[in-house]
């Protein structure tokens, strides 16, 4: 993880000695003819800024688009070194996700240019002010201030040292103390879970996965236990371990257990976790083509453990119990057959068509255990298909639910986090698709709807449980770099897992 200090400063932005001063700006031409020039607007009431800046506004050549910047070196009248403008966009358009982006631009801006210390000032303006962007910033900078290059021997440390958030104006000073911590936890976590996503399978391996987790659970104060083949045999967890039983890598079955103190009754909330270390689809092998992302197949285990790191040190009154179904799946003589009847942890039979859909034969068991443990509501966040890429594209994930209470919580989360999930149905007409001959079901239902066939054996193991199942397939990898994140592991749902847990909060 990057080593990237954040900092709060109450000090007049014009005095602020800094490599980089960067503050924001909107589109404020509200005009829709042809020829209405945009009109950026500074989203600072500094005067010297303003001034610094009104030059090069006036020249026309800088129009305040979303994430569009311009550099000024040495700005009269103001202390900075340099004065870095970041774009919103259309100020009709503009939220505090526009400025997450925006912050990220920010710290990616001069991350590669030796630029070590950030400084953005807090935007002030009716619709953007206060604690919520406060949050969002500071989240935006540390999502900002991630690389994937952590193997490349010629990486010079790169990460920004000191991000610095002036806030000029000290009205809701708590409030926005209180959102800038919490931007930092969320930051962090984030970048925890895509530090572990962006490990190569031979360096993260189920075990090594078990292990990571479990030193976070012991920095942050959660309950953790680790497990491997001797306890998914005494659960009887089938439909795992047949995942794993082709690798020389033994599964890990990892729990992490947040229980806050004085809290006795209501919610469990069980959050489970794909983390398949590598998948090279098994005996029904996958193509050479781009197989070495499969990588990342285990991103939705970690973003269940980057929200348990979050989730530890925001302290929400309410039970949560994470479980990540660690394996590689590998092609063997030991490894399963397409034709196996495997018997899951619930007692449903399943009959293996393709060795290559994995994902739902770990997360069946995973389900299972969770309503063993207690969880009263279930949360589940998988690289579960590449159908859902071609429903949704590489733009939104995926979002099932059988329970529409729970799913309005969680879009309420989405509303805080800004990650972009879309719901898709289920239905008995789909459930149909993966009845079983030899068995109870099947593990593929044929060619069509495969995201939603894929959800359908879960539900089949989440039962009547409230129960929401994440599809992030297309999204947990960043395909190209963008101004406000590199290209790589995303860390897609951190953020709506934990908002979807804090809204149970007693
Ligand atoms: N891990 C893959 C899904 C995946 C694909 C994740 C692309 C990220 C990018 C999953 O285990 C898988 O192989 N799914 C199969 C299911 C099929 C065999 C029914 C798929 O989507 O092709
Ligand atoms: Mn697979
Ligand atoms: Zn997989």
């Amino acid at each position: 993880m990057g080593n990237m200090r954040a900092e709060l400063s109450l000090a007049p932005i014009a005095g602020i000695e800094t490599e980089l001063l960067a503050v924001l700006a909107v589109d404020t031409q509200t005009e829709k003819s042809p020829d209405a020039k945009p009109k950026p607007t500074l989203l600072t009431a500094d005067a010297a800024v303003q001034a610094a800046a009104a030059g090069v506004l006036a020249t026309g050549e800088y129009k305040g688009g979303a994430n569009e910047t311009i550099l000024l070196h040495a700005p009269a009248g103001i202390a900075a070194k340099r004065l870095l403008i970041v774009g919103l966009g259309k100020l009709a358009k503009a939220t505090v996700h526009s400025v997450r982006d925006a912050a990220g631009t920010a710290v990616r801006y001069a991350k590669p240019r030796g630029i070590r210390d950030v400084v953005l000032a807090l935007p002030s303006s009716e619709s953007l002010r206060g604690a919520a962007v406060t949050r969002t910033v500071v989240e935006g900078a540390f999502v900002g201030d991630f690389d994937a290059d952590t193997y490349r021997t010629d990486r010079k440390d790169q990460s920004i040292q000191t991000f610095t958030l002036a806030v000029a104006d000290d009205a809701e000073r708590a409030a926005v103390e209180a959102a800038f911590a919490e931007g930092v936890i969320v930051g962090e976590s984030q970048n925890f879970a895509r530090s572990l996503v962006n490990e190569p399978g031979n360096k993260l391996t189920p075990s090594i996965l078990g292990q990571r987790a479990a030193l976070m659970a012991q920095e942050v104060g959660l309950g953790w236990e680790l497990h491997s083949t001797e306890k998914l045999h005494e659960l009887k967890m089938g439909a795992f371990w047949s995942v794993s039983q082709g690798s020389a890598e033994p599964p890990a079955l990892i729990v992490l257990r947040y229980e806050p103190e004085g809290v006795t009754d209501g919610p469990v909330l069980g959050l489970v976790g794909k983390g398949i270390t590598f998948d090279t689809g098994g005996i029904s092998i996958k193509p050479a083509d781009n197989m070495e992302k499969m990588k990342y197949d285990m991103a939705g285990g970690a973003a269940m453990i980057g929200a348990m790191r979050a989730i530890a040190l925001l302290k929400p009154k309410v039970r949560v119990i994470a479980i990540v179904l660690a394996a590689e799946n590998m092609p063997s003589g030991t490894a399963q057959k397409p034709g196996d009847v495997q018997t899951a942890m619930s007692g449903k039979t399943i009959e293996i068509i393709n060795t290559d859909a994995e994902g739902r034969l770990v997360l069946a068991d995973g389900l299972t255990y969770a309503r063993q443990l207690g969880a009263t509501h279930l949360i589940d966040a998988a690289t579960l298909t590449g159908a859902i890429s071609v429903a949704l594209g590489k733009i939104t994930a995926g979002a099932f639910s059988n329970d529409d209470a729970a799913y309005s919580r969680f879009e309420s989360a989405l509303a805080i986090s800004g990650e972009k999930f879309w719901r898709l149905p289920l239905g008995d007409a789909y459930a149909d698709l993966i009845k079983s001959d030899i068995g109870d079901i099947k593990n593929t239902g044929g060619r069509w709807g495969g995201a939603i066939i894929a959800a359908e054996f879960l539900h089949v193991f989440a039962e009547d449980t409230p129960w929401i199942h994440l599809d992030i397939a297309g999204m947990a990898w960043v395909e190209e770099k963008r101004p406000f994140i590199a290209k790589g592991p995303s860390g897609v749902g951190v953020r709506s897992i934990l908002e979807w847990v804090r809204s149970y909060q007693g």
